[in-house]
Formats: C-alpha cells, structure tokens, sequence
C-alpha cells in the first residue's frame, strides 16, 4: 500500500488561525489530503495517540495541551510522504526548527509546537487508526499531478 501520515494542527496553531496557512502548505508541496476532521480529544484518546511518551516525564503537560481545544488531523497520502511532511513540520523543539518549515516559521515552543507529524510508516498506520476509520479515507486522483499516488 502506498505511504500515509498524519498531521496534527495542534490547539495552539488552531487558536492562532493557523489552520489555512498549514494546510496550504500540504497542498503546495503537491501532498495528497485523504482525509481530514477537526475535533477535540478526550484523554484516552491522547494516551493512545502518544502511547510512546505516556511514561515520560513532559507526558502530563503534553496530554493537558493537547485536550486544552480543538485540533485538526490530517491524513495525508502518497509516496515519501512521512519523510516529507516530518521535514514540513521542522524540528520538534520550535527553537531548533529552521525558517521555511512549520514550526520554525511559527512556533517558539516545545509543548505547543504548532504541528505533530508521525515519525515513521508503521507509526503512522498506528496514530491515523487511533483518529480514522477505514471509511473515512477518500479516494481520488489529482489529475494534475499524475506522478502522486
Ligand atoms: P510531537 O511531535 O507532537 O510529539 C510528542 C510531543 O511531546 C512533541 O511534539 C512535543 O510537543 C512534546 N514534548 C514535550 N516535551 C518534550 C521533550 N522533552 N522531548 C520530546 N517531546 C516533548
């Protein structure tokens, strides 16, 4: 199956009016959207989102800022893209994330860093079906861009 991943528009971007900005950002790289909801998360939701950081330290301040409003998530399709998005999103502390990516154009901070994005393949498939169901997910051609899949 082709690649997927997904984006998560964090409380922090959505309070900020980010969404348009990130969103065009997916499309002028000529990304494929598949699907994509806005909805506010309950925590065990967030635990199962980010099962990886529930025993860490920065686990309570992440959960609490992610439940703090609504989100977008946004699956995403094609080939390379986990790669792809992950070098969108910048690095995961704002400070370090270079001008020209997401959070190094917006953000300033670890815990709200604007954006999540999944970090490998299997982890994607894993985080998409904690927020997506199977039918949630369209399919279609951008018929300008024959070469995405
Ligand atoms: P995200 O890409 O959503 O993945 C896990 C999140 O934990 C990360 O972005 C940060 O927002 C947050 N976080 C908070 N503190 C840390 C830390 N010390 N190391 C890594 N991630 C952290």
């Amino acid at each position: 199956m082709t690649e997927r991943t997904l984006l998560i528009i964090k409380p922090d971007a959505i309070q900020r009016g980010l969404i348009g900005s990130i969103i065009s950002r997916i499309e002028r790289k000529g990304l494929k959207i598949i699907a994509l909801k806005m909805m506010m998360l309950t925590d065990d939701y967030v635990d199962k989102l980010y099962d990886i950081h529930i025993d860490k330290v920065f686990y309570p301040l992440l959960n609490s800022f992610i439940i703090s409003g609504p989100l977008v998530a946004i699956a995403i399709q094609g080939k390379n893209c986990v790669k792809i998005v992950r070098k969108l999103a910048g690095a995961t502390n704002s400070p370090d994330a270079e001008p020209g990516t997401i959070r190094g154009d917006y953000g300033i901070d670890l815990t709200k860093n604007i954006v999540h994005s999944s970090d490998k393949p299997e982890r994607a498939l894993y985080e998409l079906s904690v927020l997506f169901k199977e039918e949630d997910y369209v399919s279609f051609d951008l018929i300008n861009q024959p070469w995405v899949e």
